[in-house]
């Protein structure tokens, strides 16, 4: 078959579903991940014929995509903050929002470089690893933690921390449990915490699309209607206790519930408390100083 008609395969059978934008960059990132072909080779070869065997491979995208399966987990990979992360199903797909909250930590990490001391972070609901990872890349006298409460999510996540060469220690425990807050890491000692933890009311589920619904793990993504911060909550108390004074607090939020999270913490021992706004203009991060 050649490109030109693989690619025509693509947009007869999911313009309708995905639209011509997101189906043409679905098959350049297909395309580019079997066989090495980029967009301009792409557009420079539509005659280029691709062997049987190929052609099967992709097709069998094709129908995957058709059933709503994210391009990143039929991949099993997805590039975040300049970084390629394996995903499968245990992990939530990294998303761009994430990388502004990692953006920031960044920017406060240079901010408290000092030739003496080592910071301490701390990253809770890891997933694939990806805000642990890319922190531990980029503030290199930084000691990464992270922690989840998913076993299969940190067998991805040491996997990505492996290939992406990055020193990351991996903790098995559940933040909603307290009894688990006295485990052995940086103990009290906590220059920075960070949380992209579950926030999506069920409730929401009704405007969320399948490919997510069906496809990632609503252990990553879920909170009951009527707790909705419970997460929010339970770090809040682990960092009273956990971050050093002047300690940093980032969090991801539910761009619906920003004033409801950042009253939480005025209640609580910080101050500086800032709620902060994604590329799209939504409430998307929160961060905050310990007193
Ligand atoms: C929204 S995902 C974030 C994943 C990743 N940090 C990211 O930004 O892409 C939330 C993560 O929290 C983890 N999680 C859920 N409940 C938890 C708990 N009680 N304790 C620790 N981690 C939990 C999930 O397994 C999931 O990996």
């Amino acid at each position: 078959m050649k490109v030109l008609d693989l690619r025509y395969e693509f947009h007869n059978e999911l313009d309708q579903i995905y639209g011509k934008d997101e189906v043409d960059s679905f098959f350049c990132i297909t395309m580019e991940h079997y066989l090495g072909l980029n967009r301009f080779k792409l557009a420079m070869a539509p005659d280029q014929l691709i062997k049987t065997e190929d052609t099967k491979v992709i097709t069998d995208v094709l129908i995957q995509l058709k059933k709503h399966r994210p391009i990143q987990y039929i991949l099993g990979q997805a590039e975040f903050f300049g970084l390629k992360f394996m995903v499968d199903e245990h992990v939530l797909i990294p998303r761009q929002e994430t990388e502004e909250l990692v953006a920031l930590v960044i920017a406060h990490g240079k901010t408290l470089k000092s030739d003496r001391k080592r910071l301490n972070i701390l990253d809770i609901g890891t997933g694939s690893g990806c805000i642990a990872i890319s922190l531990a890349k980029n503030i290199p006298y930084a000691n990464v933690y992270a922690l989840d409460v998913s076993k299969d999510a940190l067998v991805v996540a040491k996997e990505n921390a492996k290939r992406n060469n990055a020193a990351v220690e991996f903790i098995n425990a559940n933040i909603l449990d307290e009894d688990s807050w006295n485990l052995n890491y940086a103990n009290s000692d906590l220059d920075i915490l960070v949380s992209n933890p579950p926030y999506v009311r069920h409730l929401e589920k009704a405007s969320m699309k399948p490919n997510v619904l069906e496809n990632e793990p609503g252990l990553a993504l879920f909170v009951e209607n009527d707790d909705p911060l419970l997460f929010y909550r339970k770090i809040t108390d682990f960092a009273t206790q956990k971050l050093k004074k002047g300690g940093q607090l980032f969090f991801e939020i539910n761009q619906y519930l920003g004033a409801e999270t950042k009253q939480l913490l005025h209640k609580e021992n910080f101050s500086q408390i800032t709620l902060r706004k994604d590329l799209n203009g939504n409430d998307r991060m929160l961060t905050a100083e310990k007193i």
